[in-house]
């Protein structure tokens, strides 16, 4: 069987066949037919957009992987700081490399002093810290000159290093205005996940333990990078135009706010203490089944059609958290309604299976972490994939600035109308 695929322009009798190659051809072929011939293809449902080596996904085997290795392998065995070394380098650090980018991370956590004392304290006293944080990556940049040179190798990789690094103290510089609280310095003889879990919670004396410091960083492990999602989507769009990597990671945070991207762990969470009781499951489920209730959260997904990798760690990891802080009392209802969904004919026809973020707020709860935080601990990990995207897509040739075509569906040239005839 030829790996080609053979397209004909019924109007004109016009033929082309192009190769097929990793289950993908061109769409110039198209244009080859009849360069004012477009594809339709909202929310890019059956394009892809890019030719990229850093994460590998076939939802239908639910497999997940970062440049090539299992991400159930570097949940188990790795630090968030060397995945996030293997996604913007494409290979494992030795033991050198992996202690010069931890030093080099851990001292650049600081943030110059005007950014808390005249950019965040200028907030509303209320302001979410996803909206908080969002504004805040884009104002590093302005404390950054060298930000705009883009084509600057060395300087790429320090913009990289400074937003992997100070991304946990924006967040936690946010939580802790949020609630009123002075603001904890990066302490640089901690772990990436142990300096931020001390910036979010030290007042007076702070024990860390282990164990929620391990917890932390798998959850960060599990969200650093998933391809081509809304998120990376904007990065990639924005950054095409050339723009600075701050304004860029700025755009693609703005997309992962959203309730249906990041910030759907945030909806859990709303959806299990509304729904308060496992005897209101059923009910629930009806509602959803009718349409006319919301959608389950944390369950579906574009890609997974079987089920989602991180949500099996992720469920592992809230029993390992809960063993520390005791059981969230919302995890009887999601059990419950796991086990009634994937039992439902409705959502069994969808495929219709538990996602990240179905488990992930029941653990970010338990850890102590406002509902209003959960997108922002999302962001922290996924900085490191928007930059290797970033990255990846500044060094494609293939590569121009955005501009897709649309399907104009408007009404046909008129004339004016001045306003008495109206
Ligand atoms: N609850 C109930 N029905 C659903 C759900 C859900 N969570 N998700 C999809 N469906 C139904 C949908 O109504 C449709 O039914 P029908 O064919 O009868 O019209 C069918 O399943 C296909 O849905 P779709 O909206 O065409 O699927 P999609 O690929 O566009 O949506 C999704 C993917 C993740 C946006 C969607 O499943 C959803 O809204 N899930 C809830 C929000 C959520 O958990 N989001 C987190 C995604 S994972 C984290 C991330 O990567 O950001």
């Amino acid at each position: 069987m030829p790996d080609t695929i053979t397209i004909t322009d019924d109007r004109t009798g016009k033929t082309i066949t192009v190769p097929i190659e990793g289950g993908v051809f061109p769409a110039a072929a198209v244009r080859e037919l009849d360069p004012s011939l477009f594809i339709y293809d909202p929310a890019y449902m059956q394009t892809a957009a890019c030719k990229s080596a850093i994460t590998y996904l076939d939802g239908d085997a639910g497999i997940l992987r970062y440049r090539g290795y299992p991400i159930e392998q570097l949940a188990e065995k790795s630090t968030y700081l060397e995945v996030a070394y293997l996604l913007l380098n494409g290979e494992l650090p030795n033991p050198a490399q992996l202690a010069k980018w931890n030093d080099d991370v851990i001292h650049h956590t600081f943030i110059h002093e005007n950014m808390r004392k005249r950019f965040v304290d200028g907030f509303h006293y209320d302001a979410h810290p996803m909206g908080m944080l969002v504004s805040s990556m884009a104002a590093l940049g302005t404390f950054y000159n060298d930000a705009k040179e883009i084509h600057d190798k060395d300087s790429r990789d320090k913009q990289i290093l400074r937003l992997i690094a100070k991304m946990p103290t924006l967040a936690a510089m946010c939580y802790r205005f949020s609630v009123g609280l002075p603001f904890v310095y990066p302490n640089n003889s901690l772990s990436f996940p142990g300096n931020f879990l001390n910036m979010m919670w030290r007042i007076g004396d702070y024990e860390i333990d282990p164990r929620l410091e391990r917890a932390m960083d798998v959850l960060f492990i599990l969200h650093a990078d998933h391809e081509q999602n809304c998120g990376t989507t904007a990065m990639r769009v924005v950054g095409s135009s050339q723009a600075d990597p701050y304004s860029s990671a700025a755009a693609a945070a703005s997309a992962l706010y959203g309730p249906l991207h990041g910030g759907a762990n945030e909806a859990v969470v709303r959806m299990l203490a509304d729904i308060g009781h496992i005897d209101n499951v059923p009910a629930f489920i009806d509602e959803v089944k009718s349409g006319k209730g919301s959608r389950l959260m944390g369950f579906g997904h574009r890609v997974y059609k079987n089920f989602d990798p991180r949500a099996t760690i992720i469920k592992k990891t809230a029993y390992d958290v809960f063993e520390v802080t005791g059981k969230n009392p919302l995890l009887d209802i999601a059990l419950k309604l796991e086990e009634t969904a994937l039992n439902d004919p409705y959502f069994v026809d969808r495929k219709l299976y538990p996602n990240v973020d179905f488990y992930s707020g029941l653990i970010y709860q338990a850890l102590g972490f406002p509902v209003a935080m959960f997108t922002v601990l999302f962001a922290i990990p996924r900085t490191v994939g928007w930059l290797s995207h970033w990255q990846e897509l500044l060094g494609d040739k293939e590569q121009k600035i955005s501009r897709p075509r649309q399907w104009y569906t408007g009404e046909a040239a008129r004339d004016y109308v001045p306003m008495p005839q109206r």
